[in-house]
């Protein structure tokens, strides 16, 4: 998979894709992620993209014309499954759309910042609108960093233990059951039994029935789906 992030703030971005899971799946060669500066596609002499929203009003707008060069630029070079465009009014992202998006090759990802791009922008270019929550960020770089790893960690091959993505919380429908390491007992506080009991059936019933009672405390709503 490629995703091509458009950003005011590329080295912002780049911190998040040289560690961890991101760094291990571009190694792997099962992931590439390519940050563009948007101030490259600027129109004036001192690199601006923004300009005061017809009408008034605080704030400043992404500029059209960039962004379009910017977008069209990369869709001359490869073929586009989505075009995402971060924006806290976007569709919430959930572990579902991950997995939906997981399966795709080629991924744009537009960071809006101040008060947002150019509404012809979302219009005529993007085909996805993803918000990572009910809360306003300063810009959509989390967001961009956020959608990315959730994705790429799907990705076959990327985690170690290929089981490990398909027991995430969400996955199926629950959150995730408690987990334990050594030692067996620490101050006291102790392992369940049915953990070191080596019955593997025994263990699979009881992390579902921990896993259930989880999303009932936690996630009702979950439930009801
Ligand atoms: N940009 C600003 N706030 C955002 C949010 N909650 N999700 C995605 N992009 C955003």
């Amino acid at each position: 998979m490629r995703i091509d992030i458009l950003t005011l703030f590329p080295s912002m971005m780049s911190m998040f894709f040289a560690e961890s899971i991101l760094a291990r799946a571009q190694k792997k060669g099962l992931a590439e992620v390519v940050i563009h500066d948007l101030h490259d596609y600027s129109l004036t002499r001192y690199g601006s993209v923004d300009d005061y929203p017809y009408g008034g009003g605080a704030g400043m707008v992404m500029c059209v014309e960039p962004l379009a060069n910017s977008i069209e630029a990369l869709k001359a070079q490869r073929p586009y499954d989505e075009i995402i465009y971060t924006a806290p009014d976007g569709r919430q992202l959930d572990q579902p759309l991950c997995n939906t998006l997981s399966l795709k090759n080629n991924l744009m990802i537009l960071c809006g910042h101040y008060k947002g791009v150019d509404e012809r922008i979302r219009e005529h270019f993007v085909t996805m609108e993803i918000s990572i929550g009910d809360y306003v960020l300063s810009g959509g770089e989390l967001a961009a960093a956020v959608i990315s790893d959730a994705v790429v960690r799907l990705i076959p091959g990327v985690l170690g233990d290929e089981q490990s993505a398909l027991s995430d919380s969400f996955q199926d429908g629950l959150v995730a059951p408690p987990e334990f390491t050594r030692p067996v007992d620490f101050r006291g506080w102790k392992v369940p039994d049915v953990l070191l009991s080596g019955d593997h059936k025994k263990i699979a019933q009881w992390r579902y029935e921990q896993a259930l009672e989880r999303t009932r405390q936690r996630r009702p709503a979950m439930l009801d789906d």
